[in-house]
């Protein structure tokens, strides 16, 4: 099973897709980070992510083993991130190495999710599932801010959110895979749901969707642990 959810800055599309790849023994690929790692080595490198040239050479040293390199997920790193993913280049090195991903998904795995901006559109757009998750600025900005002082990182939040803003607004413009909901994906209004509530929309779309077969839920169910009781007990009708 390949599912696929996109959504824009701290919307919580890796939340989700971290509580479905616990659900239903899914591998998980925050592809973000694949251009945050991108965005490390152009900053390590002094560079500022316009140079598509420095871009492309830097995304082609990135793998699914550079994700867990420290600092990935700081600011700065995201706003040039979202810099360098603009380049058509960059974009097409990493799109081999999330398809790779899903075709062969590590570990004793049911499959895979993957999380991003274009997954459902451009990356894989055969998915089993799609979601588009959406939420208004303020929402997602006081989720970053949360998620920030759970890391105890220093911030300024008009910086933040002026970050956030513009971030969203070269994601939407760019020409190459722009974010964008695929018509197939089910999109879900965040903005009076926490976490749970989104990821319980999420499994009962899963388990419900045709391409999705109960005999797929099933055999990831009948895995040995609390999660798959659970998804066992909501599965009786
Ligand atoms: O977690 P957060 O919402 O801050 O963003 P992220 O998922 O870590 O992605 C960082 C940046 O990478 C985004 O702002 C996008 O510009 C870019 N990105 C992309 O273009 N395509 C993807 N599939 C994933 C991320």
């Amino acid at each position: 099973m390949i599912i696929a959810i996109d959504g824009p800055a701290a919307v919580g599309t890796g939340t989700l897709a971290r509580g479905l790849a616990a659900r239903f023994n899914l591998a998980h690929l925050d592809s973000g980070l694949l251009y945050r790692a991108v965005a490390a080595r152009v900053l390590a490198a002094e560079g500022d992510g316009s140079d598509p040239d420095q871009a492309e050479k830097a995304a082609r040293t990135v793998t699914v083993e550079s994700l867990s390199e420290p600092g990935l997920r700081s600011e700065r790193v995201g706003r040039v991130a979202s810099k360098v993913a603009v380049h058509p280049a960059v974009r097409q090195t990493l799109l081999g190495r999330q398809r790779e991903f899903a075709r062969r998904p590590p570990g004793e795995t049911a499959g895979a999710v993957l999380d991003g901006r274009d997954i459902g559109t451009v990356v894989l757009p055969n998915a089993d599932v799609k979601f588009f998750l959406t939420g208004p600025l303020n929402v997602r900005l006081a989720r970053r801010v949360k998620e920030l002082r759970a890391r105890g990182e220093r911030f300024i939040q008009a910086r933040v959110e002026q970050d956030m803003r513009e971030r969203d607004q070269r994601d939407r413009s760019r020409a190459a895979a722009p974010l964008a909901a695929a018509t197939d994906a089910h999109v879900i209004d965040t903005t009076e749901l926490d976490a749970e509530a989104v990821l319980e929309t999420a499994c009962r779309l899963v388990r419900s969707s045709p391409r999705t077969s109960r005999t797929k839920v099933r055999r990831v169910s009948g895995a040995p642990s609390d999660t798959a009781q659970k998804v066992r007990s909501q599965e009786s009708p």
